[in-house]
């Protein structure tokens, strides 16, 4: 008789195009796990009565993605804390005490992306970020613990930016700031980690923030990246970067909390690029 198999899933809304189950079944592949993975489509009212079914029903593991991921801070057990300090959950693992533990693997799969994949250096370097949302919150925590010399983060609303900056004090440089106030001097790095791809639009960054040694990085991939991508490459940046590295290696981070193996990257990226295309 064999043995049940292990269960996982992504909860989201809507998810139906989730990259997820097929990063996770070639891990699975990859390293051998007996494990399912499968995409629920569940709306924001049902999703923490959804979270304690899947786990009371014998599920090991979630990944969560939007628009849950600040709903799932309430419905861990317990946080890491990389969780606490993004203020958002993107996975849930059922520990061996039967306590749902919530994690955030989205910082750490960027740092992986930009350091491991893209051999960029942050330390020391000049870091803006564009946007003070749930995305830029998300990743500063990571991003800091390699000791930039500064991460100015730019919002078309200042104000959250300012607040943004005040609340990561604490671990390093930071400083917030309407698109205006981004200075002309050329960064080391841009990240967008705005939503303004969505609809089309460049945040107004200042021509001087972009020079020839300039890496512009954007969080999403695909159609969603394609507008800041294409403005970089225009602007003459050294490089400019979609965020397929970053989706896959966020996933290998929750791969490795559930399994305890973490699997080789480099194959579903390129498999990944394949199926989206450059943008
Ligand atoms: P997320 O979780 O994806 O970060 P969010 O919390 O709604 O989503 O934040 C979206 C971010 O994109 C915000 O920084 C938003 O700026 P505001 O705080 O001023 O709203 C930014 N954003 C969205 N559309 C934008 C646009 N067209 N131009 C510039 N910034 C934009």
């Amino acid at each position: 008789m064999s043995a049940a198999v292990d269960e996982y899933g992504v909860f989201g809304h809507p998810v139906a195009h989730s990259f997820s189950p097929f990063i996770h079944g070639f891990f699975a592949r990859a390293t051998g796990q007996q494990m399912s993975y499968r995409a629920y489509d569940v709306a924001p009212e049902e999703f923490s009565a959804r979270v304690k079914d899947f786990f009371g029903g014998g599920g090991r593991g979630l990944n969560i993605t939007l628009p849950h991921k600040i709903a799932a801070v309430e419905t861990a057990q317990e946080l890491t804390a990389r969780a606490a300090h993004a203020a958002a959950v993107n996975t849930l693992a059922l520990q061996d005490d039967n306590v749902v533990l919530g994690d955030n693997t989205d910082g750490a799969g960027l740092v992986r992306d930009l350091c491991d994949n893209l051999r960029i250096v942050i330390t020391q370097r000049r870091l803006l970020v564009l946007g003070a949302g749930g995305a830029t919150r998300g990743v500063l925590a990571p991003i800091l613990a390699l000791e930039p010399a500064i991460v100015v983060i730019a919002n078309r609303t200042p104000e959250r930016a300012e607040a943004l900056a005040a609340a990561f004090a604490d671990l390093g440089v930071t400083q917030g700031v309407g698109f205006a106030h981004v200075g002309d001097t050329p960064f080391d790095l841009i990240i967008n980690a705005t939503s303004a791809s969505l609809s089309g639009d460049i945040p107004p960054i200042p021509a001087g923030a972009l020079g020839p040694e300039t890496v512009c990085y954007d969080l999403a991939y695909g159609r969603s990246a394609m507008a800041f991508v294409r403005w970089a490459k225009h602007s003459g940046c050294r490089r400019a970067v979609q965020g397929l590295g970053m989706l896959v290696e966020q996933a290998a981070e929750s791969f490795r909390l559930w399994r305890g193996v973490r699997p080789e990257t480099a194959p579903v990226i390129a498999a990944l690029k394949e199926r989206v295309g450059s943008v």
